[in-house]
């Protein structure tokens, strides 16, 4: 496949029969009857199928690794662009599967798609469908997220809605309540959200749930209240970076968002939104990832082109637990400074430690002396990637939603299996401390929001190959 066309093309090659689909995943999935069942194949193992991840431990990393645009960022502001009938620009986008999904779904919206440069798309999205199937929709639990963009535009719209995944129960209670709120009348129909509305209105509304507030949901509930007439005011809105971004996107096209990035968001409603140009924030958990992947082999690592400000939960920990950790305008270095000891700490939402680093921070904790206590407050069922620690020689225990880690003194390699993508980088940062080679399989969940990490591991020495599935 040619370069230029990586992000959007994929697909469409394996449509065309250029790529063999692993026999794997035919038989995971049953054999392919139908067309639809066979492209619902190709897009699942696109990019990447079936590879597997060998690592070889021991090598402490060194160097800088520049840092790629935020997955959660993209997701929700690449659904935006459906809010307007002008083009929009989009930069600094991360060649991930789940983008390519997202891009996928546009596309049978009815949006046009060309990727400009590597991390640059237009998305022109003149007319818009009000339908997104289930075989589109499954793939990614992100794409709840076209709710918003498609009820402010045509007030009306069937949006499959995905389950739960391996992370737990995924509800979109807070999402339909605070819709609602803006007078939307959603049905849960098929396993489908309807919504058939008039006009929406602006209101005050809440979205504290149990575990917080809800980050996709807030930018749902942002991005239909855009539209409606009227203010509306969110309390109890998610603070995270990633709602500010979009809600910065959002003001480009017009949009009147105030608030934002604080628990009280407003939302005066416009007529209608322009197109845009913007550049994707920087992704957090992949910065905080190299560095835990720094520290844990004991090594000196830089990541560039970052927003300190977004670590400060992650970079306070590291430093707590004995690293040493310096901050520069848009860099942060981690490198040793002698002993290190374990350290308690409890997910919780911004600016609180983010759930999207517990698995990465407990493999590190593993093999930090001492014992630590990890609390998961956001995802009480996010605790897949114990047993594979537990294989490789962690001692960990668990209560609920609890996890009691001594540090040892070492981990063995073994072939591991990844469950889901933070869980996958668990593994691959345990794989370069331990001792021997270690095997990722399934490496396609770290494809979804991880841009080539094996790559970029390589230019830190780290000894790290994929092997591809044919
Ligand atoms: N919740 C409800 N009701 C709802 C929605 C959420 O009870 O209607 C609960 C959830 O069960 C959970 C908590 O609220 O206990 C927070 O969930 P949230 O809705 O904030 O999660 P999300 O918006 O679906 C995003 C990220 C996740 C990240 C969480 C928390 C995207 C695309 N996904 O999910 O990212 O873990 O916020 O920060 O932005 C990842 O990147 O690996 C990932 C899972």
């Amino acid at each position: 496949m040619e370069k230029k066309d990586r992000i959007t093309g994929s697909y469409r090659a394996y449509r065309n029969g250029r790529k063999a689909i692993p026999l794997c995943a035919l038989r995971e999935f049953g054999p392919p009857h139908f067309c639809n069942k066979l492209e619902f194949i190709a897009g699942l193992n696109e990019g990447n199928g079936m590879d597997r991840i060998m690592i070889h431990g021991g090598k402490p990393l060194a160097g800088e690794v520049h840092i790629s645009g935020s997955k959660n960022s993209t997701l929700p502001i690449l659904a935006a662009t459906l809010m307007t009938s002008e083009p929009c620009m989009v930069h600094h986008v991360p060649d991930l599967s789940d983008v390519r999904f997202m891009l996928d779904i546009l596309k049978y919206l009815g949006a046009e798609v060309s990727q400009l440069d590597k991390n640059t798309l237009r998305i022109h999205a003149r007319e818009v469908k009000d339908v997104a199937p289930y075989d589109l929709v499954r793939k990614m639990r992100a794409s709840v997220c076209l709710l918003g963009p498609l009820i402010a535009r045509l007030k009306r719209c069937k949006v499959s809605v995905p389950g739960g995944c391996v992370i737990g129960p995924r509800p979109i209670d807070l999402h339909i309540k605070g819709l609602n709120s803006l007078g939307t009348n959603i049905t849960l129909e098929e396993g489908c959200v309807v919504s058939n509305s008039g006009e929406l209105q602006g209101t005050t509304l809440s979205l504290g749930g149990r575990h917080g507030s809800t980050v996709l949901g807030t930018d749902n509930v942002m991005m239909a209240a855009t539209l409606a007439r009227g203010t509306t005011v969110i309390e109890h809105a998610a603070c995270e970076p990633e709602v500010i971004d979009l809600a910065n996107f959002l003001n480009s096209m017009g949009a009147r968002i105030t608030g934002h990035g604080t628990s009280t968001i407003q939302v005066e409603g416009v007529d209608r939104l322009n197109g845009a140009e913007y550049r994707i924030i920087p992704d957090r958990i992949e910065a905080g990832t190299f560095l835990v992947a720094g520290a844990i082999t004991q090594g000196d690592v830089m990541v560039k082109n970052v927003i300190p400000q977004h670590l400060q939960a992650i970079l306070r920990l590291l430093e707590n637990t004995g690293f040493a950790v310096e901050s520069g305008n848009d860099s942060v270095r981690i490198c040793c400074n002698g002993t290190t000891q374990a350290q308690d700490f409890a997910t919780s939402p911004y600016p609180g430690f983010p759930t999207d680093m517990q698995a990465q921070v407990m493999t590190l904790m593993c093999v930090t002396p001492g014992m630590s206590v990890v609390t998961e407050r956001v995802f009480p069922d996010r605790f897949m990637h114990v047993a594979e620690l537990q294989r490789m020689g962690a001692q960990i225990e668990m209560e609920t939603a609890t996890a009691v880690v001594k540090g040892v003194d070492h981990l063995s390699a073994a072939p591991v299996m990844a469950s889901d993508l933070r869980a996958s980088a668990a593994l691959i940062i345990a794989g370069l401390v331990a001792r021997g080679d270690t095997e990722v399989r399934r490496v396609y969940h770290i494809d979804r929001g991880y841009e080539h990490i094996d790559e970029k591991l390589r230019t830190l020495g780290a000894r790290i190959e994929r092997i591809h599935e044919s």
